[in-house]
This record gives C-alpha cells, structure tokens and sequence, in this order.
C-alpha cells in the first residue's frame, strides 16, 4: 500500500534515525511524495504527471515511471533490474537508474564520477534512506566503502506536475576524493526508438534558433564550455514520441537546468531504446576536490511532462517560471515600458543628451529611463573603464542625481548599466589589482571585447563587487540595474589556490555571482535586475531566480526578432523577455520597416524602446505614444498569459503569429506578421486556441486589417473554428487584434 509520506514521515524518519528535526512546511506548493515500504516505492504525483522510482533487489534507485498522472491505486512496482543481457551488457548498465555511480560494470553514462586520494575510482551508489524536507523527498544513496553519500532531493510542482532534482555529493569518508562529474540528475524515459529531440543553438546577435534531430543510438551533448550559460546552446531540451508531436499533440518530455556556469546536458540512447538524460556540472575541465566531511550541492535540473504536445510543454514552463521561479512569483510586477539609448548613442551618454532623451521617453508614456554603457571611469569606448564603478565627471559633472532627479520628475524610474564581473586592462582597478582576474601565472591572459573576466570565486573579489554595487544603490536612488556580462572565460586559472583546489573555480564563481545577487536584493529589494550577457548568452532558471526579466538577444531587427522571441518563447516565459523598438535600417541587416511592424514585433514581450527619439519626427512620435497605450491595455495578457504559437517563423518562414490569453480569460491578444508577400497570396486562416467556446469576444485592431464579412463580435468557438482572416499585402507587414471577452472572467491556466 502507497502511503503519504507526510503521514509517515516520523515514523519513517525515525525509523531510519536520519532527521532529527523534521521541518514541515505550513503551506506548500509541492506535491506530498508517497512511499510503499512493502515494495520500496516512491511516488510523486503532481499536476498531471506521476513520477515513480523504486529500489530494486541489488539495491538500485530505479525508474519505474515518468508520465502522465496515474491513479493512486495503481502500483507501479515492484523495482526489478534489468537482468545481464550478455557479458558486455551489464545490468547496472541496462537498469534506468536514478543516479548511478562510475564503479562496478557501469558503461552508461553515470551520473556521478569519483577520484579517491588512494587511487579508487569505484562508486557503486545503493540506497540507503529516505526522509522528507520541507519542500520534498530526500533519497539518500551510498557507497560507505568509498566513503560517499549521495542525497538526492525532489521537488514536484503541484500546479503544472514539473519536477526539480538535484544531488548533494558528501565525502563521508576518511580520505580526501575529486569529483570529476556530477550531474543533478539522469531523467530516464520510457524504452522506445522513436524519439526526437528539440534544443535551442545560437550565436551573439543570433541567439534562439529551434533545433530538431531524431534521438537514436549514440550520444548527443549539449553544453557550455565557457564558464557561464552561453548561447551557443540553452540549458533546455524537449523530447517527442513519434512522428507526429507538434504544437498541440503528443507526448513531451522537458527540462531546463537552473545553472549560469559550464553545463552538460547529454541524450544517450542504448541500442536497446533506453534513453537517458543527464545533466549538469560539464564534466570537461571539471575537478571538484572534497575533504572528508564536505559536500557539494549540483544545481537544480527541473523537467516535465505533458501528453499535449510543445505547445503546452512551454506554457508549463512559463508558469513554472512565472509563478514558482522568478522574483516575486504569482505577485511580481508587470514588466514597464522602459527607453535604453544604447543603439542612439553607444558610450556618448551625457548629461544633457540623456536628459534630453528623458523628456522625449517620458511624453511617449515610458515608465522606466535606463543609462546603459559609459556613464563611468575613462569609458568612451570599449577599451577603458570597466571596473571603475565611479561617475564619469566629464559626462554626468555633478554625479547622477540630477539626471535621477529628473528622471524621476517625469514621472519615470531610473535604471543603470553595469558589467561587475569584468575588468579592462586599461582601468584603475586592474593597475590596483591584476592578480584578480582569472589567470594562469605566466601565461597569456586572453580578452575579448579588450575585457577580462573578474574571479568572482575569490572572496575578496565578491566582496568588492558586492561592495560596490551596494554602494552605488545607497547613494543613488536607483530603481533598476541592467546587469551585463559579455565575453566567454579563457584561462580559467585560480593561482591562490593548491593545483587540486583551483578547478572549483566553476562552481565558486557562480555561487559567489547568484550570492551576491541575492545580498543585494535583500538589501535594495525594490531594485528591479536584467540578466543581459551580450544579448542572451546567460538565459537559465538559476539567474532567473535571482533577476526580473532577461534580455534576449542584441539583435533588435524586428523580423529577425520574430524567429528570436520565437525559439526564446519554447523555454522562456514572456513575462521575462525584453523587446525594443529600435531605429530603421536596423543596426544588425540594414533592413528597413515600418514603427508599425517594430512595434508589434516588440509587443510580443516586455515593450522597451531604444531608437533615437531626437530623431523621430512628431507623427512618428504619435505613433509611439498611441502603441505605448495600447500595449499597456494588454500587457498583463503578453506577459502572464497563456501562449499560443500559431504560425511559425523558425527557418526564415513568411508568415508567423502567435496569442496570448490572459489568466482571467478576459482577453486574448493576436499577433500576426508577414514578412515577405508571395504571389500575392493570402495570409492563412488563423484559428485561435485557449478561448472559451462557449463565451463571446469582441475584436479591435491595434493594427492591421481583418477580411471584410468578419463579425464584429463571435463565440470562442467561432474564433477557434472558423477562425479570422487577415488582409496582409507587401513585405513585412503586421497586425495585433484584441479579443475581448463579454460578460465575466474564468481561470486558466
Ligand atoms: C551588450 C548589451 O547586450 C547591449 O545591450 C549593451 O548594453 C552593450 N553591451 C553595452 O556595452
């Protein structure tokens, strides 16, 4: 018989002797994690998935299932490992373990990979207890012989059923041991050969490109090598059974890795059709030394399931990340129209020419001003500065309050740029500090962007940061902090340290980064941060916990933007996705389009502007204003509602629109873009999702023109079966219809 854990946590506990203080949490928004002990079975269910592990007679924590929600009477045991297949088929390699050790006949990847002093290699992890935390389950694994104790946490999500694993590696032993892998999690899915992954790749200025290949024998990795989240991949993957997984159907597993340093997320699939996922730490150049009695914590991998297809995969991940992961939660702000200068003036920021620009933001309806890039030290180009975290006197002669006292007085916040964890050679606190960057002694120190990267793992280091920043919100009255990072590590040396300690660097340094994040929100908490990394190379859910919104990418081209927001949006929530409306011909390709398009484009996340508004003419201005007030009628709706990707713009396609569907049902809003008309053919029919049949809607255009003959006023089910024509004639041209529900509000999701 399965039991709530809750109800025999004490007696379990203490039968086990394992906790001796059990914490039980008031409220919680975790699912109660049941135990069988006649089988050894656990079991969470959450949402609509049941996750089911059980331990097997040679003592493995094994799989059992991961899938939609079963019902509780259903046993999904007993835990029985795979028997030997042949001599080269060991069964602890053919048994989907939940973490498994590198020792015995292990030839899968394993989770964890161990380096004793006295040159033992051999982990064979077997279950040893279970007890529950405030906020899950805590299976505890060990190798006693090797002297190591592996805890495994688990968290499920009760509202969207995602479920949030990771591992606290503990040298129990007498010797001191290296870890040279350890993931926070191997996900096992169920034996099947018709599996196809999805994961995201790009480049700076080209990040969120959506990628599709079959998953079959063999390995596929995907990684950051780079000391921070990168773009080159994101941390996230999306699994699909057959053929026919699309937006609205079929069965998806997911995840997203909450790191910001180097990551690994691997695929494997056996020729057998077991298909594992591991991820975590990257194992390349990792090398974690623990004395007897320390541990180290992995990050938290969360993944999910859903039977409905990638549509619905992402909008768990968005309410996932909306109301359990970002700062605030269900309560945090809706994301104000902010104005940035970077693309007006680059370093040229000044007192006058931002003040300026203030007055013009603030008669747009801006609600946020932001100085980006060279309000400090000797910065008017990239190759100064960075570390001088003191006002530039040429530019701003009496400090930044005037500016801040202005800005204020239009009625705005005030947000500022920084890139704390950079150094140029070329400033006061590189002369002052040289050895502070990361380094290998003797050896060349790379840069990029005439940049080097700060070793936030020194203490020392952390708490100049720390320092710096604290004072700079003390002393100013700042609403808002554009934190930007923009080079990859190289070299990534820590001389202080003995050779077997300085490869912790990977783990420290982000540690320290997330630490100093949090001490300053605790102590500034109505500072509101971005995570921008030359556009969005540091995008995962452990920055995420720690900053309000995130700034894609430095490609602000509005229809190269459409694929951007577009693969963003397959991980990513919009209530954290930042969108400027730019100058035309755009920066990045020269293109040029309409206020109309850009603004649209932009609409579909956090609204922001970042043309020159010097140079706007006044129709052009009016135009800005009229779409800064409408965008504020539905930005509850683009920001936390539902997500509906209707047409697609992956692989430069001509035509791509989404919706978005507010909470409370009330309001749904269309965006529909053409970037190139072909053969003047007609823009598809769309049929919108996520309505109420049964209500009626009202539509008015933002923008654009729907087909003569629609009805002013329809069902739910009209819009989502007939659906509503556009007329859309020439290259890149737009339209934001909003759909108003008459009558009352309802729940969704
Ligand atoms: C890279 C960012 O992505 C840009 O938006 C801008 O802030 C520059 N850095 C400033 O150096």
């Amino acid at each position: 018989m399965i039991r709530s854990l809750r109800s025999v946590h004490l007696g379990a506990v203490l039968a086990c002797g394992l906790l001796a203080s059990p914490v039980y949490a008031a409220a919680t928004v975790n699912a109660t994690p049941r135990y069988d002990a006649a089988q050894r079975l656990f079991r969470l269910d959450a949402g609509g998935v049941t996750y089911a592990m059980g331990v097997n007679a040679d003592g493995m924590l094994q799989t059992l299932y991961w899938g939609a929600r079963l019902p509780a009477s259903d046993t999904l045991g007993p835990a029985l490992p795979a028997p030997e297949r042949s001599s080269f088929d060991p069964a602890g390699a053919l048994t989907p373990q939940e973490y498994a050790g590198w020792g015995g006949a292990m030839t899968a990847t394993p989770a964890l990979k161990v380096r004793l002093d006295d040159g033992n290699r051999d982990v064979v992890l077997r279950y040893d207890s279970y007890r529950v935390e405030n906020d899950g389950l805590a299976i505890v694994l060990k190798d006693a012989q090797a002297g190591v104790a592996v805890t495994l946490r688990y968290t499920a999500d009760d509202a969207t059923g995602i479920v949030g694993r990771s591992a606290h590696i503990k040298n129990t032993g007498k010797q001191a041991l290296t870890i040279d892998s350890a993931a926070a999690a191997t996900w096992n899915l169920p034996r099947a050969n018709d599996y196809s992954l999805r994961y995201l790749t790009g480049t700076w200025a080209g990040e969120w490109h959506l990628q599709t290949r079959p998953v079959t024998p063999g390995a596929t990795v995907l990684e950051s090598r780079r000391g921070s989240t990168g773009d080159e991949n994101n941390p996230w993957f999306a699994i699909g059974r057959g053929d026919a997984w699309n937006e609205d159907h079929g069965d998806v597993w997911f995840g997203a890795l909450a790191w910001s340093g180097s990551w690994s997320i691997r695929v494997d699939e056996d020729i057998l059709g077991q298909v594992r996922v591991v991820g975590g730490f990257n194992p390349f150049d990792f090398a974690y030394r623990l004395k007897p009695g320390e541990a180290l914590d992995t990050p938290v991998f969360y993944a999910g399931y859903t039977r409905a297809g990638i549509g619905d995969a992402s909008r768990l991940m968005h309410a996932f990340e909306r109301d359990r992961v970002l700062p605030g939660g269900a309560s945090a702000a809706l994301r104000p129209v902010l104005y940035n200068s970077w693309e007006a003036t680059e370093f040229k920021v000044d007192e006058p020419g931002q003040e300026k620009l203030a007055e013009k933001a603030a008669a747009l309806g801006v609600e946020r001003f932001v100085v980006d890039d060279g309000w400090f030290g000797a910065r008017d180009n990239d190759r100064a500065g960075l570390g001088d975290w003191v006002v530039n006197r040429r530019k701003f002669p009496n400090g930044l309050k005037p500016l801040i006292d202005k800005v204020h007085g239009l009625g705005m916040s005030f947000g500022l740029w920084v890139e704390p964890e950079m150094i140029n050679a070329d400033s006061d606190l590189y002369r002052a500090h040289a050895d502070w960057v990361l380094n290998f002694p003797g050896r060349q120190r790379s840069e990029g962007r005439h940049q080097l990267v700060l070793n936030l793992a020194r203490e020392d280091v952390k708490a100049h940061v720390l320092q710096v920043l604290d004072r700079l919100l003390t002393e100013n009255d700042i609403q808002f902090l554009k934190w930007d990072y923009n080079r990859n590590w190289s070299e990534p040396g820590w001389p202080e340290m003995s050779p077997g300690e300085q490869q912790k660097v990977y783990v420290a340094y982000v540690r320290n980064l997330y630490d100093i994040l949090r001490q300053l929100r605790a102590k500034h908490p109505k500072v509101e941060i971005e995570s921008c990394s030359g556009g969005g190379a540091r995008v995962d859910l452990g920055i995420m916990a720690l900053t309000d919104q995130v700034w894609p990418s430095d490609n602000t081209d509005p229809s190269d933007r459409l694929s951007i927001q577009d693969g963003f949006s397959y991980a990513y929530a919009p209530a954290t996705m930042m969108a400027w409306v730019t100058g035309s011909p755009n920066w990045v390709n020269n293109r040029v389009s309409s206020l109309d398009f850009r603004f649209l484009s932009a609409m579909q996340g956090g609204l922001g502007i970042g043309a020159n508004l010097l140079e706007w003419t006044p129709a052009e201005a009016a135009t800005a204003k009229t779409y800064v007030a409408e965008y504020k009628t539905i930005r509850a709706t683009v920001q936390r509602g539902a997500l509906y990707r209707l047409l697609s713009p992956q692989g430069r396609a001509p035509w791509s629109a989404t919706m978005s569907v507010a909470q409370d049902g009330h309001q749904a809003v269309l965006f529909a873009f053409q970037r190139q008309g072909e053969e003047s053919r007609p823009y598809p029919t769309l049929a919108l999702r996520g309505l109420d049949p049964q209500a009626r809607y009202r539509w008015r255009a933002i923008h654009g023109k729907v087909a003569p003959g629609t009805p002013d006023v329809a069902s739910g089910a009209y819009w989502m079966q007939r659906g509503i024509d556009l007329v859309m004639k020439g290259d890149l041209q737009a339209a934001g219809i909003v759909f108003e529900r008459e009558g009352g509000r309802r729940a969704t999701r």
